[in-house]
């Protein structure tokens, strides 16, 4: 290294004190230690930013820094990396120009006010640097020190962190009282979310400048305690990694679960395609943090999770994850649903329990013009049992003494259909059920015999997570529905999802899935509970459940029928 440059990132990052750094660093102890009582950055006054650390999220913020008129200096280990982060900010802005949603004038704009650089003495001006960097303490305790190290007692210091302790970070550095966390959401220039995360040692003024300062950036602030996962994450990882299970256990197709998910839970991306966005190493940590502070079998990770991390197949940012992204094609991974590999039946044997579900079916199938008989003794195409959440299919079919013919059909809304398949149906009975299915104009996902068949099963435990937290008083509907519909594009946050489909449904979901696994982590929280025998919904309106919020969760709240 030439004589009186500063030692690159990376060196410093893996924990190299500069040599000359000892001397600043004795100056630094100087200085009272309540120095960040000064510490008044007004939101407006922070005209210059270093992002240190350019992956997929730091890069998304340095963008969304840049837009917003603010200088960054975008920081990287070393110019290979650095060369990688500023060609996905790059990479973002031609994508928006090609899009017709940014001017070429204004992308040269934008541009000229990142300045890539690979030491931290290039961040001495900066009003604030956020860090970037992958999801482990030690790193982040050693990238703070050099923040703290090198830039101005004014300073801010966000993390970026998704799970860490805030606290635990800001406790290794010598002025806790400027360091906060500052969340955001993948794709950051996107999701408007920011979750901004003060502990007991916050400064006052950081704490108030901060939340400003995101919305300067056009984002929503939400304040929300140090806990793991603070509070999106500490709902969403648990969902992602209980899809994992159930692609690893064989229960459904990759494709099935993200559909299930899509069309019949209304969410923007299937959980297997988010993971491979959010990056499945970025995910293990999380859970190894969540699964660290709360334990239990809905934090402990997927073993495939673990296995692919450790592979290398990360998502997206790697090409390869949980789906293949080497052909650009397969950038939105979501098939469309079952093709039909047999023809439609011409005639069904329609089997049900005189409910709405078989009075749906019954008109469904008369709408397609197929002949439909009641009588199992009558020779048909196919054996059709209308489904409906907590009742198993195999007794219906088993009863009607063609059980290899039969399969179940359950109309989730959103267009979703799921083709039950019982552990006697015949492979040509599936096929015959997804062409049925298809004839009906419902896309279809191929199914288990099991409580809650596919949407349920990812659903129900979801909802579940977000009454705990409530009920632990950790956060309210409002502010969870905020976090979920912000941060994670959700068209309604869970509690309207919850108000919708109804608390007596997803209690008997979670009941009949804990019943028939025996798994703690499907018990019902008591609040749930509390909501399904007084019937109040979970939003603010005090109206009976059920007679509130009409249009919300659709999709969802015919899956619990
Ligand atoms: N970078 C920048 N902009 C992007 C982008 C990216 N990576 N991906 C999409 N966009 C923009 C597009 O340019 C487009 O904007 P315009 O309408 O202005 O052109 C807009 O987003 C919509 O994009 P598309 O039409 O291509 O795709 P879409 O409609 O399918 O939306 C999505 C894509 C916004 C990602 C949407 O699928 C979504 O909201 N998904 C959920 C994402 C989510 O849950 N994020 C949170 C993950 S958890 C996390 O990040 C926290 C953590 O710590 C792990």
């Amino acid at each position: 290294m030439p004589a009186g440059r500063p030692p690159a990132l990376g060196a410093r990052a893996l924990g190299a004190v500069p040599a000359g750094g000892q001397g600043e660093l004795r100056a630094w102890r100087a200085r009272p230690a309540d120095y960040v009582r000064d510490c008044n950055v007004a939101a407006m006054e922070i005209r210059e930013v270093a992002v240190v650390g350019l992956g997929t999220m730091g890069a998304g913020i340095a963008e969304v820094f840049a837009r917003a008129g603010i200088g960054v200096v975008a920081m990287e280990a070393d110019a290979e990396a650095l060369r990688r982060g500023v060609g996905i900010l790059d990479a973002s802005l031609s994508r928006a120009v090609s899009r017709g949603r940014l001017a070429a004038h204004e992308q040269a704009a934008i541009r000229s006010r990142v300045r890539p650089a690979e030491a931290f003495s290039e961040a001495a001006a900066v009003d604030l640097a956020i860090e970037v960097v992958p999801e482990r303490l030690e790193i982040k305790r050693q990238v703070f020190a050099e923040l703290d190290r090198v830039c101005s007692p004014t300073a801010i210091l966000a993390t970026n962190t998704s799970s860490l302790s805030v606290t635990a970070i800001a406790a290794a550095t010598k002025h806790p009282g400027r360091v906060i966390g500052m969340h955001f959401f993948n794709p950051a220039p996107v999701m408007r979310l920011v979750e901004v995360v003060s502990t007991v040692l916050t400064a006052d003024g950081v704490a108030a400048a901060v939340p400003d300062l995101a919305r300067r950036l056009g984002k929503s602030p939400v304040q929300v305690s140090d806990r793991a996962g603070f509070v999106a994450n500490a709902l969403l990882l648990p969902y992602l990694n209980h899809a994992v299970h159930l692609l690893e256990t064989g229960y459904a197709s990759r494709e099935d679960i993200d559909l299930a998910a899509t069309a019949g839970i209304g969410l923007p991306m299937g959980p297997l395609a988010l993971l491979d966005l959010i990056g499945l190493d970025t995910a293990l940590s999380i859970m190894e943090v969540l699964d660290g502070e709360f334990g239990g079998p809905r934090y402990t990770a997927a073993p495939l999770l673990r296995r692919l991390a450790e592979a290398g197949r990360t998502g997206r940012k790697s090409g390869r994850g949980i789906y293949d992204y080497a052909d650009r094609s397969t950038d939105k991974p979501h098939s469309n649903g079952n093709i039909a590999a047999s023809a439609a039946p011409d005639t069904v044997t329609l089997i049900g329990s005189g409910d709405d579900a078989e009075a749906d079916l019954a008109s469904a199938l008369a709408s397609a013009g197929i002949n439909v008989t009641r009588n199992p003794a009558h020779p048909t195409d196919l054996v059709l049992i209308a489904a409906a959440a907590g009742r198993p299919v195999l007794p219906a079919a088993h009863a009607t003494g063609r059980p290899d013919q039969a399969v179940g059909l359950h109309l989730a809304g959103g267009g979703l259909a799921e083709v039950v398949q019982t552990s006697l149906s015949s492979e040509q009975a599936v096929a015959s059920g997804l062409a049925l299915a298809a004839r009906l104009g419902h896309t279809s996902v191929r199914v288990p015999d099991r409580p809650g068949f596919l949407v349920g099963a990812l659903l129900y435990p979801h909802l579940a997570d977000a009454v705990r937290m409530v009920q632990d008083n950790y956060a309210s509907p409002a502010d969870i529905d905020t976090a979920m519909t912000l941060g994670c594009g959700y068209p309604e946050g869970p509690f309207q999802l919850l108000d919708a489909v109804g608390a007596g449904a997803v209690l008997a979901g979670l009941e009949s899935m804990r019943t028939a696994y025996g798994y703690s982590s499907f018990a019902p929280p008591p609040l749930l509970a509390e909501h399904a025998i007084t019937g109040i919904p979970f939003g603010a309106s005090s109206e009976p459940a059920g007679a509130g919020s009409a249009s919300a969760g659709s999709a969802a709240a015919s899956s619990a029928s």
